[in-house]
């Protein structure tokens, strides 16, 4: 059944178009508060795909806060178990990750992605990141300083090299999650 040329018997799960061939996952790379996970969702639904957040991936398998992960097992320790969990991900098909935002930054893991990944980096200002990260329930351990901003300038300056080589870079501010995911499934198509 149809009205206005919109198919009624699908389902609201149904992508409205379906993922472009040639792509088997999307890896979502950039700051905290850089929408990773809010856009990953609302790409994951669109490509009918499914979406894993690296984060909570970890505080799954742990049973742990990574916010108590850091204060209790230290920063090595929460890097090594977030490069085991994204190993686990990037085996499975048709999937988006969001990882943390320093996953990428692990010498050579963007060079060592599976065939069919596209990464894209959601690019933000420190200004929105503190901001937004802020809003958000889940504590950021390097955000949690006296001077947040600060440290947020100083990382980002540090890692913007590393976010630079996504192969798609997306400015994150400005547009709804929505519509962020339609510019990156749009340029999938023309990339592949
Ligand atoms: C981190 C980002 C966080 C989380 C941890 C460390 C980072 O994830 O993994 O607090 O080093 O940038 P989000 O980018 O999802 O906030």
């Amino acid at each position: 059944m149809t009205r206005g040329g919109v198919d009624l018997t699908m389902s609201p799960e149904t992508p409205a178009r379906s993922a472009p061939p040639g792509w088997e996952r999307v890896v979502l790379i950039g700051f905290m508060g850089s929408g990773k996970t809010t856009v990953g969702r609302s790409l994951a639904a669109r490509l009918g795909w499914t979406f894993v957040d690296l984060d909570d991936e970890v505080e799954a398998t742990t049973g742990a806060k990574i916010a108590d992960l850091f204060r209790t097992l230290g920063e090595a320790e929460f890097r090594r178990l977030e490069a085991e969990a994204g190993e686990r991900v990037l085996d499975r098909p048709r999937t988006v990750v969001a990882p943390g935002g320093g996953w990428s930054l692990a010498p050579g893991r963007l060079e060592s992605l599976p065939e069919g990944t596209l990464t894209v980096w959601l690019k933000v200002t420190p200004e929105t990141a503190v901001r937004r990260a802020m809003r958000h329930a889940r504590v950021r351990p390097l955000l949690a300083g006296p001077d947040p901003l600060g440290t947020a300038r100083a990382l980002l300056a540090e890692r913007e090299r590393i976010y630079a080589k996504a192969r798609l870079t997306v400015d994150s501010e400005g547009a709804s999650p929505a519509a962020l995911a339609e510019e990156i499934v749009h340029r999938m198509e023309s990339l592949r």
